[in-house]
């Protein structure tokens, strides 16, 4: 893919049946609560999309873009959410991400999460790389803990490519 080889490393079957398990654990934490998942695009789009047919219990979707940039003032970078528009005030909130790596981008984008007073805030990631923490967040519903290498497919991309594949490649 472009300049780089990748070799195959998580199945189609094993992705799916890590989404099996966190959907068994959601269905069974959230029943009767109705939570709202927020999915972080572009990258969680094709893992959102299969946990939320796995959701047994109701639910709803919401899908956002984050921006950074720099901030006007002193504060450094700042991360705003493009189509957020639903209000979160009392809400069980689940932020679905395709991977953290180093967490910075959860931990700057929480807070603005949090000042809208949800009931209850937690994270689902389909792949964590805990070597490579550098912001600790806590982590709820966690598919696959990964070693700190680059991978693409199922909705990960290198360089635009790669969103399409079934299965999940790491760099060789
Ligand atoms: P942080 O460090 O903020 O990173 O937790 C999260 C974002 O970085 C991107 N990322 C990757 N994208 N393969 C990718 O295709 C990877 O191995 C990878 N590691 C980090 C991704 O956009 C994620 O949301
Ligand atoms: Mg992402």
């Amino acid at each position: 893919m472009h300049d780089k080889s990748f070799e195959p490393y998580l199945t189609a079957v094993q992705i799916d049946q890590a989404i099996q398990k966190l959907a068994d654990q959601i269905n069974n934490d959230y029943s009767g609560k109705r939570p709202l998942f927020i999915s972080v695009l572009n990258g969680s789009f094709m893992f959102a999309s299969d946990l939320f047919k796995k959701l047994t219990i109701e639910s709803e979707i919401c899908f956002i873009k984050l921006a950074s940039y720099k901030g006007t003032k002193s504060t450094g970078h700042v991360i705003t959410a493009i189509g957020l528009d639903i209000d979160l005030i009392h809400r069980h909130v689940i932020v679905i991400e395709d991977i953290v790596d180093t967490g910075k981008t959860l931990h700057r984008f929480l807070p603005k999460l949090f000042h809208q007073q949800p009931h209850s805030l937690k994270i689902a990631t389909l792949l964590h790389k805990s070597e490579a923490t550098e912001y600790p967040l806590k982590l709820d519903y966690i598919g696959f803990d990964i070693p700190n290498k680059f991978v693409v497919g199922y909705g990960l991309d290198y360089d635009g490519l790669g969103r399409n594949l079934k299965e999940i490649y790491q760099l060789v």
